[in-house]
């Protein structure tokens, strides 16, 4: 049974998964991308030959979905029918189909029910779960509940230094194009009662990572 409890929630590019990943590993705790969940359910729809845009189509191939994430934050797989999928989830056109998959209500619903129970039997004392709407759906109760912004340069400039091959502004628009469409489905930009805001805009990542872990202190010693 894992005791603490930490969700974050923030847009594309905000640094929320290497943000948690370093916190994590600081804490000894486990750490859970939600966001290659919902990566890697797009590359079963892509390779199945099903269309994303499709929600039937989607629906169909939740029912052959076989997934499977490691919590270590020193290196988790991300599994699909015993394929590792860890990279290829990555790619541009799983990018592109991953806002109308996660857009279905099954679908959320699916993955919720699996990140809940990914918590539940965690062995670690701890905890770090991040995506879009943890802090609001799927761990609403969680000890600490974070939302990690950043000015939308600050997110951009971040993204394209990560995905040197792509050029500058086809990030810029990709990335605006996911936010638009994500943000329709879950409001990840707005702090919900009791979510605590780290504008990480003119952090370095040390001290984002620093802020983060302040926040998870605060919270158990309230
Ligand atoms: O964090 P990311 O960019 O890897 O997330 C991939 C997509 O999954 C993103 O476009 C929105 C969606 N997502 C979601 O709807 N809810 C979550 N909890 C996590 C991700």
């Amino acid at each position: 049974m894992t005791e603490t409890v930490v969700a974050v929630d923030g847009p594309a590019g905000s640094g929320k998964s290497s943000v948690s990943k370093a916190a994590a590993k600081r804490l000894d705790f486990a750490f859970l991308d939600t966001g290659a969940a919902y990566r890697a359910l797009a590359w079963h729809v892509l390779e199945s030959g099903a269309n994303p845009e499709q929600a039937t189509e989607v629906i169909s191939s939740l029912g052959g979905f076989d997934y499977s994430i490691g919590t270590d934050p020193d290196g988790y797989a991300v599994h699909v029918s015993g394929t590792d999928v860890t990279e290829s989830i990555r790619e541009p056109r799983v990018s592109a189909a991953v806002s109308a998959v996660a857009r279905v209500p099954e679908v959320r619903a699916h993955l919720t029910a699996l990140f809940r129970s990914i918590i539940r039997d965690s062995d670690k004392a701890g905890i770090i779960v991040e995506g879009r709407d943890i802090t609001t759906v799927v761990a609403p109760d969680a000890t600490a509940r974070i939302l990690l912004t950043a000015s939308e340069e600050a997110r951009m400039s971040r993204r394209s230094a990560e995905l040197a091959t792509e050029s500058a502004s086809d990030v810029a628009i990709a990335l605006q194009k996911r936010d638009r469409a994500d943000s329709r489905v879950v409001d990840f930009m707005t702090a919900a009662d009791g979510v605590v805001t780290v504008d990480s805009t003119n952090l370095n990542f040390d001290e984002t990572v620093d802020a983060v872990l302040d926040v998870i202190r605060t919270s158990h010693e309230t």
